[in-house]
This record gives C-alpha cells, sequence and structure tokens, in this order.
C-alpha cells in the first residue's frame, strides 16, 4: 500500500473524499500526511478528525520557496511519503519537490485543461461564456496547470448557470474522478510509465 500525502490550502472537500474512499476501502492508500499552506485552513479540521498529520506552514516565513520545500520535503521523507496529491494546493511546485518525486505529483483542476488555468477556473469559464467545462487531473510540472493530462471528465454550462451551481457540479465530479484516478495511478506506478497511465 503505497505512502500518500495530500497538499491542500482551503475547505478540503477533495481531502475529505479521498479520506472516505480509504476508509471504504475504495482506495488502498495510506495517507500520511496532510501539507497545508493555510493555518487558517478548514482542511485541517477535517485532517485532525480522521486522525491524520498535519504539517501547517506559512509561506512568508521563509526566505525563500527553496527553504520551506526542503522543509517539507524532510517532512515528506520521515513519513515515508512516496506520492504527492495536490487537492486545492493554490501554490505552484517548486524544483526541489519536483526532483524529489519526479513523475509522482498529480493535481486536480476545476476546468477542461489548457482552458481556464490558474485561480478561479470556474470564474473563469463563467466570464468567458464557455458552453463546457469540467475537470482534469494531470502530473505536475513547473508551470501552472500544464503538466501531462492524466484525465478529463466535462460537464455542460447551462444559460442560468451560477457560480454556486456549476462548482457544486464540477466538486460532485471531483469527488469521485480523484479517487479512482488515484486508484489507478497507485497501482500502475509513477508518471515514467506515462504510455500505461495515457491508454487508461
Ligand atoms: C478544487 O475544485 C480544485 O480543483 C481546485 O481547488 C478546489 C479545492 O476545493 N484547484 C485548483 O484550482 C488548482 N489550480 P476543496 O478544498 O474543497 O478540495
Amino acid at each position: 500500500m503505497k505512502n500518500i500525502a495530500i497538499f491542500a490550502s482551503g475547505s478540503g472537500s477533495n481531502f475529505q473524499a479521498i479520506v472516505d474512499a480509504v476508509q471504504t476501502g475504495e482506495l488502498a492508500a495510506h495517507i500520511s500526511l496532510l501539507v497545508c499552506d493555510k493555518p487558517e485552513a478548514y482542511v485541517i479540521h477535517r485532517a485532525r478528525a480522521a486522525n491524520i498529520p498535519s504539517f501547517v506552514f506559512r509561506a512568508k516565513e521563509y526566505p525563500s520557496k527553496e527553504d520551506f520545500e526542503k522543509e517539507i520535503a524532510r517532512v515528506l521523507s520521515r513519513h515515508n511519503v512516496e506520492w504527492i496529491v495536490l487537492a486545492g494546493y493554490m501554490r505552484l511546485i517548486g524544483a526541489t519537490l519536483l526532483k524529489q518525486y519526479e513523475g509522482r505529483i498529480v493535481n486536480i483542476h476545476p476546468s477542461l485543461l489548457p482552458e481556464f488555468p490558474g485561480k478561479d477556473a470556474i470564474g473563469q469559464a463563467l466570464a468567458a461564456k464557455a458552453r463546457w467545462s469540467g475537470v482534469t487531473i494531470h502530473y505536475v510540472d513547473e508551470g501552472m496547470d500544464t503538466g501531462p493530462i492524466i484525465v478529463q471528465e466535462r460537464t455542460p454550462i447551462e444559460e442560468n448557470e451560477t457560480r454556486e451551481s456549476l462548482q457544486q457540479k464540477i466538486q460532485a465530479i471531483e469527488h469521485k474522478l480523484y479517487p479512482s484516478i488515484l486508484k489507478m495511478l497507485l497501482t500502475i506506478g509513477d508518471g515514467k510509465h506515462d504510455e500505461k497511465a495515457r491508454t487508461y
């Protein structure tokens, strides 16, 4: 069973979906750690409730990204973490973690990438009057939401769609899709075996 760390910055509904999938046995993984860059984030309460240890930090208390990522890397090693799962972690991953976890960092994003990368993808899709949006799960590289795509699922944007209704539809997809794709990834191994991942 693989040890994973989940990185999150906010409410943590995706964190919770993964925790629930592990608890029901749908996903065979051990969630070793939550890494969170926002000490006020609700996801920290979720981790505590699930008895999952957290590493919480404030980026501005470190001289550089390299410094806080080196500390994160030390904590990850201490917990024998093998995969990093980004679930609403609103920060770019830097060279330190990319090197240590090459091919073993995944992210979920609430749009059909390459459309609407970065912050507020749902607001961006509505502002652009897009007819479709959805969810992308991808490997992480040094860019913003640019790594190789593993899977996408789409949903229509209706005429009367509101931010709340679109967010609800997207999150419902995310909460099912992320655990099922993690199950596949943790079974087949790291992203260096890309071809296997892409034929899914
Ligand atoms: C999710 O919708 C996730 O796709 C998005 O943040 C939300 C976190 O919600 N991630 C990004 O926008 C990454 N660029 P959650 O805290 O309830 O899981």
